[in-house]
């Protein structure tokens, strides 16, 4: 059923539902027990954790070390970083926490989810405004370090996303990116982000962390939707999450192929040095 109206329902109509549904998981949020929506992150092998983390954020582990993957290839201290698709605001968090950038902003098209994080995270460094990835509320040159993080997918435009992107980072300022397509479309996903014209320090296939992520999140997922959700709703929820008839359909779509998930680590060239 959750299949059929992926598939079939318009284009327009799916993005009011997926505004919607970031609403409604904001709202239905109130413990506070969810901080990230990323699928999670942890390394292939038999050391699958990278960090140490606080005991309140072990919870969170495999999610935050996806933002990790990414956040510890800069020094952020004094940068003004942006977060596209902030969601419920847990990248924020932790990136301020762990790296200490100057300022940090989230930015999400979700109004519930931009109050919540107002409501949780109050401290001035860190700003939350609603607004669209593709026209974002922000002055050109505005930020040292952009990071996206498994959101781009639901952009209509991505190359005005990719555009808005380049308005808003200072010359010489970095991109961070990760985020997942059906594999015959990874492709013009890498093509679209060379064609930023970015000096390139990593693009790679990050797939099998992904995997291991999920796999080792798994346990957690399920017992949230148990908690949080009404019994005659968890089978939609556990659709949205990608876990149904007991497995994990999602990792198994990543673990054959059918999905594939890229990190991206980019430079904007420094005008002003060439
Ligand atoms: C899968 S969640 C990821 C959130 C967060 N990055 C994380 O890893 O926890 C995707 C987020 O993208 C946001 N989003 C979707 N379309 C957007 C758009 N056009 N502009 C800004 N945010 C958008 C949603 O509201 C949602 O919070």
């Amino acid at each position: 059923m959750f299949g059929l109206w992926k598939r079939y329902l318009p284009r327009r109509i799916k993005r009011r539902a997926m505004v919607y549904w970031y609403d409604v998981v904001a709202k239905m949020n109130t413990s506070g027990d969810l901080l990230f929506l990323n699928h999670g992150y942890a390394e292939p092998g038999h050391a699958p954790n990278t960090i140490t983390l606080p005991p309140d954020l072990e919870d969170h582990r495999y999610p935050i070390q996806l933002y990790d993957l990414l956040a510890r290839r800069r020094d952020w201290d004094g940068k003004d970083g942006l977060e596209v698709s902030c969601g419920l605001g847990g990248g924020v968090m932790f990136l301020d926490r762990r790296y200490r950038p100057r300022t940090m902003t989230g930015l999400d098209i979700s109004t519930e989810s931009v109050a919540a994080c107002r409501r949780r995270y109050n401290e001035s460094r860190l700003r939350f405004e609603a607004g669209d990835a593709q026209a974002m509320p922000f002055a050109d040159n505005s930020f040292d370090i952009v990071i996206n993080v498994e959101s781009s997918l639901n952009y209509p435009n991505f190359s005005a996303f990719l555009r808005e992107v380049d308005r808003v980072l200072k010359p010489g300022g970095t991109f961070l990116f990760a985020d997942y397509r059906r594999s015959g479309k990874m492709a013009k996903l890498r093509q679209s982000l060379t064609d930023m014209g970015y000096d390139i320090e990593i693009m790679a296939d990050i797939t099998s962390g992904i995997v291991r992520g999920l796999e080792l999140g798994l346990e957690r997922k399920r017992a949230l939707i148990d908690r949080h959700v009404a019994l005659p709703l968890r089978g939609i929820v556990r659709g949205f999450a990608g876990l149904s008839r007991g497995r994990d359909e999602e990792r198994d779509k990543f673990h054959a192929g059918v999905k594939s998930y890229l990190m991206a680590v980019l430079t904007k060239p420094n005008t002003a040095q060439s």
